[in-house]
């Protein structure tokens, strides 16, 4: 029988994974739903979310050929750092609710394939087992709290820790509506209520793993807060009563002088702020609406990037952060005059699905798709990326 190309494909296991779609479709078979629909889901119509990836579809590449491309070099500098690839693994929260190997699974294949990788103030593995085990550049992704002795805690763990950069989350002064977190009433650690009790008893795997192995916390925090380790609560709960609404740009100048090293803010959107945070010695912005999951509505980072690289590319690197789901898509950004792309879902989906062989096959598949992109395009290094090799439609 011919293989039918035009119906979707089954997927049951990760042989059966080509692309960051295919694991999606794995993790949604092996998570419970709650579980699922929080890596999945985004604010209100989640609109945002799907115009993140869809926007690299309205602009076509235009290859070069016999461009001698047999020797290729992917490499970038980010921050100080040369990686392999000009993709960072952005930053996200609880790892260990989506698979046992959790952050550690991240950090091994970051740490293999020689990028950068972010952990969250939110992650299930601590700072110092993080900063002990794993050489690649690493990240503290910070979110500023209200208890000013854990702001302090954080930055000075990240500092023992030797972290190579801090990023300051600045789209979460408040929570963005997460609809299908209320409907399936996530929270962290996860309360099995009489509706979600039947998603997680019918994923043995999941649940097996969740109550017999280590204990799920959120290390970073715990040393002063209860929420999402001992005290279950939703992340948007966790937002509006943990996270400080007063974080101005006085703040951030603080916070930068007191880490003293790489610093990045993560969540600019506009050209005004992208200078201030140039103004100000950031060494980078992610340009990043949150995955979506903040502001619906809000542009997406691909569609936004020209005017960002525009104001402020020659003073501070821009990294497109969010909807990245191919290698094109991170070409696509590199030939607007991003310094990087990055990404959560793109392995999120990929450690949920199977742990870390699943973030392996995952970010293995995006390099040999950057890699492949190149070639194509008949570029032989990400320098020669630029806006003649690109159309809009
Ligand atoms: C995130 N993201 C995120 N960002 C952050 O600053 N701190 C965090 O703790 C988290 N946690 C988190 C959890 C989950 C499940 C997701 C999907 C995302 C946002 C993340 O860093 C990144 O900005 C987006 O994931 C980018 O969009 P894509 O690549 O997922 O489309
Ligand atoms: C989220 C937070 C943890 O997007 O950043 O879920």
């Amino acid at each position: 029988m011919a293989f039918d190309f035009s119906v979707p494909h089954r997927v049951r296991s990760l042989t059966d994974c080509h692309n960051v779609a295919d694991f999606r479709a794995l993790a949604h078979r092996r998570l419970p739903y709650p579980v699922f629909h929080y890596i999945d889901g985004a604010g209100d119509d989640e609109v945002t979310k799907a115009r993140n990836t869809a926007a690299f579809d309205d602009v076509d590449l235009v290859p070069n050929v016999l461009a001698g491309v047999a020797e290729i070099d992917t490499s970038a500098t980010i921050m100080g750092r040369k990686t392999s690839l000009p993709l960072m693994l952005s930053p996200t929260a609880l790892q260990r609710l989506f698979h046992w190997h959790g952050e550690r699974a991240v950090a091994r294949v970051a740490e293999r394939h020689n990028l950068w990788f972010g952990i969250s103030s939110l992650s299930s593995v601590s700072i110092e087992e993080i900063g002990a085990n794993y050489a690649g550049p690493k990240m503290l992704q910070y979110y500023y709290h209200k208890d000013r002795g854990l702001n302090a805690a954080l930055v000075e763990r990240a500092k023992a820790a030797n972290f190579d950069a801090i990023a300051l989350t600045v789209d979460t002064i408040v929570s963005g509506n997460r609809e299908r977190c209320k409907r399936t009433g996530f929270t962290t650690p996860p309360r099995f209520t009489p509706s979600s009790f039947m998603s997680y008893a019918t994923k043995p795997a999941w649940a097996l793993n969740f109550l017999f192995r280590e204990r799920f916390s959120l290390p970073n925090l715990e040393t002063h807060v209860a929420e999402g380790s001992g005290k279950a609560i939703s992340i948007q709960d966790y937002f509006n009563e943990m996270l400080d609404p007063d974080m101005d740009w006085a703040a951030v100048e603080r916070l930068r002088a007191d880490w003293g090293g790489k610093f990045c803010l993560k969540g600019v959107m506009s050209t005004t702020d992208a200078r201030r945070a140039a103004d100000i010695g950031c060494d980078a912005i992610m340009v990043s609406n949150h995955g979506g999951r903040q502001l619906d509505g809000s542009r997406a980072p691909f569609d936004q990037l020209e005017e960002i690289v525009d104001a402020v590319g020659d003073r501070i690197e821009v990294i497109c952060d969010g909807g990245v789901r191919r290698g094109t898509h991170v070409l696509k950004a590199l030939a607007l005059g991003a310094t990087a792309a990055s990404g959560g879902r793109l392995y999120l989906y990929a450690l949920a699905a199977a742990g870390e062989d699943g973030v392996e096959r995952a970010v293995t598949i995006v390099r040999d798709e950057i890699a492949r992109g190149m070639r194509l395009m008949g570029v032989k290094s990400v320098a020669e990326l630029n806006r003649d090799v690109l159309r809009r439609r």
